[in-house]
């Protein structure tokens, strides 16, 4: 039935969002700013300005540009010190099973992440070359819940955004999934996904068959 599936990275594929998840709340307790699993959830799937917008806007402190140019540059290099020593080890369970079985039905693969760390990351955990194509977030002019994203990676693959399936973790990317016409598998809890047409636990649950 479907022509492409298109994953997120962060929480679908492996662990990052944890990662995100920590150096986002170091960053936010630095100014001052409660931080808690809850409020990340909002966080998920949201670009770096855009989720560090809404940190600060708990803050009564006025920033300049400029200064949230250099908490997100601090954010980042925690970031990627917490992902630097990431392997194979890292990846989620049945995330490879699942990629596996959507190349062996014979679909194309995209990757829609938003996160400028996504190539560094698929690296690290060894399967870039799973993937028929993988959106650059640098040339994303607007972030999830905005369908562009996986509007590129399905036209990229040469495939009808309804012939897509897309994959998710974040209320944003369900929206954004949904946005750009496509069916949308939340990877999460149905009642925090409500958007999405199926909800399964993690992608061990994956069957492709089954949508
Ligand atoms: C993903 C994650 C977000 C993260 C974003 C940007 O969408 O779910 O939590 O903020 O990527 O990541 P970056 O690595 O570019 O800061
Ligand atoms: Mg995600």
């Amino acid at each position: 039935r479907f022509k492409a599936v298109i994953f997120d990275l962060d929480g679908v594929i492996t662990d990052t969002a944890h990662y995100h998840y920590l150096a986002w709340k170091q960053l936010a307790e630095s100014q001052g700013v409660h931080f808690d699993q809850a409020f990340n959830e909002n966080l998920k799937g949201i670009d770096r300005m855009g989720s560090l917008d809404l940190i600060l806007a708990s803050s009564p402190r006025r920033y300049t540009q400029e200064e949230k140019l250099a908490l997100a540059d601090e954010k980042n290099r925690h970031y990627q010190e917490l992902i630097s020593t990431m392997s194979s080890a890292d990846l989620l369970p049945g995330a490879v099973a699942a990629l596996d079985s959507v190349r062996r039905a014979g679909l194309r693969i995209g990757l829609a992440s938003v996160s400028k760390n996504a190539f560094t990351v698929l690296e690290h955990l060894g399967i870039t070359d799973k993937f028929d194509y993988v959106v650059d977030a640098a040339k994303i002019a607007r972030g999830k819940p905005d369908p562009e994203i996986f509007l590129k990676a399905a036209s990229e693959l040469g495939v009808a955004p309804a012939d897509c399936l897309g994959v998710e973790d974040a209320v944003a990317g369900v929206a954004a999934i949904k946005a750009a016409g496509m069916f949308a598998l939340g990877i999460g809890h149905p009642f925090v996904l409500t958007e999405a047409d199926v909800v399964i636990t993690s992608l061990q649950e994956f069957n492709l068959a089954a949508y």
